[in-house]
């Protein structure tokens, strides 16, 4: 998708304004606690940015995909104090979903507490932006990791408003762009994650410019079945087998060797290494194993472009971490690659394993919205930003 994205310099003077911005502030939580803020971080920048020109800056953003209506499991109150603690400043938590702010810097609750912030109603998700946009002169849109959502919050306002790109929007598209415009050769992408079927068009988009494809994660199972082997327990889409069958005939596709298998994801499950076309009958692989890890690391040796989404196995489970951290190792070694780290979770992997973000190009904030712009779709938070208004 070619964008052309104008930042918030176009939109003048905003010493006295009031901005809203939509962030994506949408972070893992467990028991109420922040597990990974790498997208708070990422939002830092822009909204100190704002605060530092003068404006008074109201924040927007969801957590988790609650159904329309308020659930405090989905309560951005945890993410405002963080928040908070990032900016050095006192953050205002709006709780209430139809309260308004009241002092210079807010956050108001999950815009997904609102049925119009999702609805494919056009009138409903309108109405809902009427409210947003009649807390601010302008907007800025910085939440890249919701892009391809065509919500009120990301779409509808920025018609009711003045508006422009958010810096990191603005850097997200810069380098998803060189990924997919003459690309340094050779160029290898890294695929993981559980599923194929939301990988297929990403893949079926990226194969013809892609020198080598090294598939690992869950998804290796239904690509290993299409090569005629016995997965056992293991993750399989089975019809999708057909399919990776088809991407096979490419030649691109590197698959494991060897994977890690066990009865169970446990932390405490025996764990064995056994080859790609000898999986038990009765064991599940769970991560792609040490030969396989080596495997990849020359595959990407001398590569000059990698882009990498998706774990290669359960790396939240120490047993079956090791894959992704020696993945993750490879790729953060390439000495003149621009490498890009793709997704939510990929993200998160390279923060919990302890490999250095600073190590890699790019570490995008954006899962399924990296996603979609390397499969070439029209992304409408992103459309809707080249429109005046
Ligand atoms: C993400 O986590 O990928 C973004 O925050 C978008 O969330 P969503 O997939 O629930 O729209
Ligand atoms: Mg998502």
């Amino acid at each position: 998708m070619a964008v052309s994205l104008l930042g918030v310099d176009s939109l003048g003077d905003v010493a006295g304004k009031r901005v809203l911005i939509r962030s994506d502030l949408n972070v893992p939580l467990k028991d109420g606690q922040i597990t990974d803020d790498g997208r708070i971080r990422a939002s830092v920048p822009q909204l100190r940015a704002l605060l530092d020109a003068g404006a008074s800056v109201v924040v927007c953003a969801h957590l988790g995909r609650p159904k329309g209506s308020p659930d405090p499991k989905y309560s951005l109150a945890p993410v405002a104090i963080r928040l908070g603690e990032l900016l050095g400043r006192d953050v205002e938590f709006v709780a209430d979903p139809d309260g308004t702010p009241t002092t210079g810097l807010a956050l108001l609750e999950n815009v997904r507490f609102h049925a119009g912030e999702t609805s494919k109603d056009d009138a409903e998700r309108g109405a809902y932006a009427d409210a947003l946009a009649a807390m601010a002169d302008l907007y800025v849109d910085d939440a890249f990791g919701a892009v391809h959502r065509k919500h009120a919050s990301v779409y509808d306002v920025a018609q009711r408003l003045p508006h422009a790109a958010g810096g990191l929007v603005l850097t997200e598209v810069e380098v998803l762009h060189r990924l997919t415009e003459s690309p340094q050769r050779p160029y290898v992408v890294v695929l993981g994650g559980s599923k194929v079927s939301d990988k297929l068009a990403v893949i079926d988009n990226l194969l013809p410019h892609v020198d080598r494809l090294l598939v690992g994660g869950g998804m290796c199972f239904t690509f290993l079945a299409a090569q005629g082997h016995d997965v056992g327990g293991s993750l399989l889409e089975a019809d999708q087998v057909d399919a990776c069958r088809r991407l096979l005939d490419s030649g691109k596709i590197v698959l494991p060797v060897d994977v890690v298998v066990a009865d169970d994801v446990a932390a405490d499950a025996p764990t064995e290494v056994v080859a790609a076309d000898a999986i038990p009958a009765d064991r599940k692989g769970l991560d792609i194993g040490p030969q396989t890890v080596e495997l990849f690391r020359q595959q990407l040796d001398g590569a000059r472009t990698v882009f990498w989404n998706g774990p290669m196995g359960v790396f939240e489970v120490t047993p079956f971490a090791e894959g992704t951290r020696g993945v993750a190792e490879a790729i953060a070694g390439l000495p003149d690659a621009l490498t890009v780290v793709g997704g939510g979770d990929s993200a998160a992997a390279v923060r919990a394993l302890g490999v250095g973000a600073e190590r890699f190009g790019h570490i995008s904030t954006g899962g399924g919205a990296s996603l979609e712009y390397l499969e070439g779709k029209v992304l409408p938070g992103l459309q809707v930003l080249e429109g005046d208004r």
